[in-house]
């Protein structure tokens, strides 16, 4: 017996210094070894790509390593499925975006599609947006501009520690993907920056963004269709548009949005705080299961909103009410400053009324006075105080 579990230890230690020494040994693939250059001139996508593939074909964990220094990088796909089954990408220097010329009319710049257990740490990647919005600015004929990084049907993604800026449109776009973590990101754009999102997620499983801050001329973080165990905390909006749930309901078969958590949330001068957003138009999407807790408002134009009436440009959704059934969404502690007089808004749909809203312990000022609450097709329940008073 003695002897049975003397041999299981020995067992199991051998396994972890097989573990030990297999991590150790992971195979580093530095971008300088494949010709790149960090002078911020020379086209590395190719050194890029063949970093890719050696990681990716290589049986063992392995790092592809971007060092100090700036890497000029053009539209490029990391593609799975890998052999490996862990790559980081540990960035170092910073990775700069060509000219909009060039990338605009791809859509996306780096893009991750089908793999798993990709992780990117650290570094900078700069899109160098501003001329493509001096271009749209003029009212020239210009493309559309891309998406920074985008991770596409992928399981098990890390990103950390990365620092986005000046993308041309969204900068992080998550789609199609089950088990993210977006943790310590930093994200910049000008207010003034037209479409530059900061985190784009749809179609996608068990999503958690921490510790991140935002600022952009967009939505901070948006939640599109098909986006379900979502959960967002301690992330810092602003300038932008604050968190969105939506747009959705542009479709008509449409993918709902289930179980999201928004928790210690700071809006700093936004156009909002927390909104759920659908078009005007017939659909049969949903938005279930949402809690919004402890969220601080710093001069927020509309704190909390709901906009069942979202009609851009009345595509096909002029005097046309929302299919989307908005239900069971909790505001617990939210409080802080409108920077309008009407701080709480429930715009809901007339044929499709918000069901189960429930306010808890809301305190928000407008010129330090008690702000307005407004209701259409709102039905919920409140404990707790509620300033402004509750209209459901
Ligand atoms: C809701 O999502 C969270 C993660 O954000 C998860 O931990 C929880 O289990 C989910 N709840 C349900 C009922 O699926």
């Amino acid at each position: 017996m003695a002897q049975l579990i003397i041999n299981s230890l020995l067992l199991v230690l051998i396994l972890l210094f097989v573990q030990l020494f297999s991590s150790v040994k992971a195979a580093v693939y530095d971008l300088t070894d494949f010709g790149a250059k960090s002078d911020g001139e020379t086209d590395s996508s190719k050194s890029f790509l063949s970093a890719w593939d050696a990681a990716c074909g290589s049986p063992e964990p392995a790092t592809i390593h971007v060092p100090a220094g700036f890497f000029l990088v053009g539209q490029i796909t990391f593609s799975g499925p890998c052999k490996s089954s862990k790559i980081t990408l540990q960035i170092d220097g910073t990775l700069v975006a060509p000219s909009y010329d060039s990338l605009g009319k791809v859509g996306e710049w780096m893009v991750f599609a089908q793999v798993e257990g990709v992780s990117v740490h650290g570094g900078t990647i700069d899109g160098r947006g501003s001329s493509l919005w001096s271009c749209k600015a003029a009212g020239g004929s210009c493309p559309d501009g891309a998406t920074s990084l985008a991770f596409k049907s992928s399981k098990d993604i890390m990103i950390s520690g990365l620092t986005s800026i000046n993308s041309e449109m969204f900068h992080i776009v998550i789609d199609d993907c089950q088990g993210v973590t977006v943790q310590g990101v930093k994200i910049t754009a000008p207010g003034s920056s037209p479409n530059t999102d900061g985190i784009h997620v749809q179609g996608s499983a068990d999503v958690t963004i921490t510790g991140t801050g935002i600022k952009t001329g967009d939505d901070c973080i948006s939640i599109g269709p098909g986006t379900t165990n979502i959960w967002i905390e301690q992330v810092t909006c602003g300038p932008g548009h604050g968190i969105s749930i939506g747009s959705l309901g542009k479709e008509y078969d449409e993918e709902g949005v289930e179980n999201v958590t928004v928790r210690t949330a700071v809006f700093t001068g936004t156009q909002n705080g927390l909104r759920i957003k659908t078009w005007g138009r017939p659909s049969q999407g949903f938005v279930r299961g949402v809690v919004f807790e402890h969220a601080t408002m710093q001069n927020v134009q509309n704190p909390i909103i709901i906009d069942q009436n979202y009609c851009n440009g009345h595509r096909g959704c002029a005097d046309k009410s929302s299919g989307v059934k908005i239900s069971e969404v909790t505001y617990t502690d939210i409080q802080g400053s409108s920077a309008s007089q009407v701080a709480m808004n429930f715009d809901c749909s007339a044929s499709n009324p918000c069901s189960g809203i429930e306010l808890q312990d809301i305190k928000l000022t407008y010129e330090n006075q008690p702000a307005e609450a407004s209701c259409n097709h709102a039905d919920g329940t409140t404990s707790g105080f509620v300033v402004p008073p509750s209209c459901l």
